[in-house]
């Protein structure tokens, strides 16, 4: 195996921690001596080992003068485990190759204890695949004005979201929302808008493998608060249910809310929601729709990340549409957004996009 194999296979292994490691990043590693693996290891459990010490402790035999690949640059740092650069060297290991430097202010420094002790350290290798992989690490790192967020929808070739009479269930096939549950474990919290809420009464739970370490946070966007009382997100563990309405919200509504036991935060806008929900623990969202929810956040570029699963029908000019809302702009000065992934599940097909 060559090292960019090595890295390829980091990057899946990285995979296993998802659902179980934020707010750490998702991280996987190989050690190879000679070109043959000796060791793999990944980041599996907050708290728990990290996946450099892990590929280490996995080798069969002496790793000495091997390589060690890695997605993220070894920490320097005793954080609830100690600094892996540490066990790096005790290993003898003589070559790093990390897909990205860690921006953690209290992690990084990692790369310069090696080179210090001798060993050869390169960066960049996947860069672009690592960085998609820990979108939501490498955000929370670098930007505390909001969580970063990304809209899931599941549309007909007609870019429809539920048909005239705003049926929905199911547009796509059982693969795709297996694909569902397991994204939302990775997410620190789920919104929809009201109309969805209404519409479809859901549960908003992970109900698949991984279970999310931390329970997951739903949120409805209802400027008016007339959230029916009714409905699971207030009636099943109103506790995890927080209602972004508007200033105008009536106080009766908010109250009713409140009484069961849901969360409230008052907004202006989606900008200054997704602040308040930053600033109450929220660092990754997953926008689970409707349509106008879904334009509204398109239209304010607060959308980081789309997960489009497209199914193979047609629901025509009556159907609801995927997006609502979003101003009309002349094509050479619209964004064109960069495709990250592309993959069938079972029927359908999953597109995943980053803006730019
Ligand atoms: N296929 C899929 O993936 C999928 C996913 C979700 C939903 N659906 C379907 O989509 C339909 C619902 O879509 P929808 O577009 O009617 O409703 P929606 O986007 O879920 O909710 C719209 C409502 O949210 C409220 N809202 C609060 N803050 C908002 C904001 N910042 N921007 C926009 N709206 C905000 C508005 O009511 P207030 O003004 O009263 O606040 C608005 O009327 C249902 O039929 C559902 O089954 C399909």
């Amino acid at each position: 195996m060559d090292e960019r194999e090595a890295m390829t296979r980091a990057l899946d292994l990285a995979w296993r921690g998802w659902g179980r490691v934020a707010p750490n990043p998702l991280v996987g590693a190989v050690v190879l001596r000679d070109g043959v693996v000796k060791g793999e290891g990944w980041h599996g459990e907050y708290g728990g080992p990290h996946a450099e010490r892990a590929a280490l402790a996995a080798a069969d035999d002496s790793v000495k003068g091997g390589t060690l690949v890695t997605t993220l640059e070894p920490c320097s740092h005793h954080g609830k485990t100690p600094p892996c650069v540490d066990a790096i060297v005790a290993a003898g290991i003589r070559r790093v190759v990390a897909a990205l430097p860690d921006p953690n202010p209290i992690a990084a420094g990692g790369a310069a204890r090696l080179r210090a002790a001798g060993i050869e350290v390169e960066f960049g290798m996947l860069a672009e695949q690592a960085a998609a992989q820990n979108a939501a690490f490498l955000h929370r790192v670098a930007d505390a004005s909001r969580p970063w967020v990304a809209l899931k929808l599941a549309t007909t070739i007609d870019f429809r979201i539920a048909d005239q009479a705003g049926r929905s269930r199911w547009i796509s096939g059982p693969e795709a929302r297996e694909f569902v549950h397991w994204l939302r474990a990775g997410f620190d919290a789920l919104a929809v808008g009201v109309g969805t809420a209404r519409a479809d009464d859901p549960a908003l739970t992970a109900r698949g493998e991984p279970a999310p370490r931390v329970p997951l946070r739903r949120v409805v966007f209802d400027r008016a608060a007339e959230l029916p009382t009714t409905l699971r997100l207030v009636a099943e563990r109103p506790e995890a249910t927080t209602v972004v309405a508007g200033p105008d919200a009536p106080d009766e509504r908010l109250r009713a809310l409140q009484a069961r036991g849901v969360q409230i935060l008052c907004a202006e806008d989606e900008t200054a929601a997704l602040r308040l929900l930053r600033e109450s623990g929220t660092g990754s969202l997953l926008v689970e729709g409707g349509g106008r929810l879904a334009g509204a956040m398109l239209a304010a570029g607060l959308v980081d990340r789309f997960y489009w699963i497209t199914a193979p029908l047609w629901l025509g000019d009556a159907g609801v549409p995927a997006v609502r809302g979003l101003p009309s702009r002349p094509l050479d000065q619209t964004e064109r957004w960069r495709v990250v992934e592309r993959r069938a599940l079972g029927g359908d097909t999953l597109i995943v996009l980053d803006r730019r």
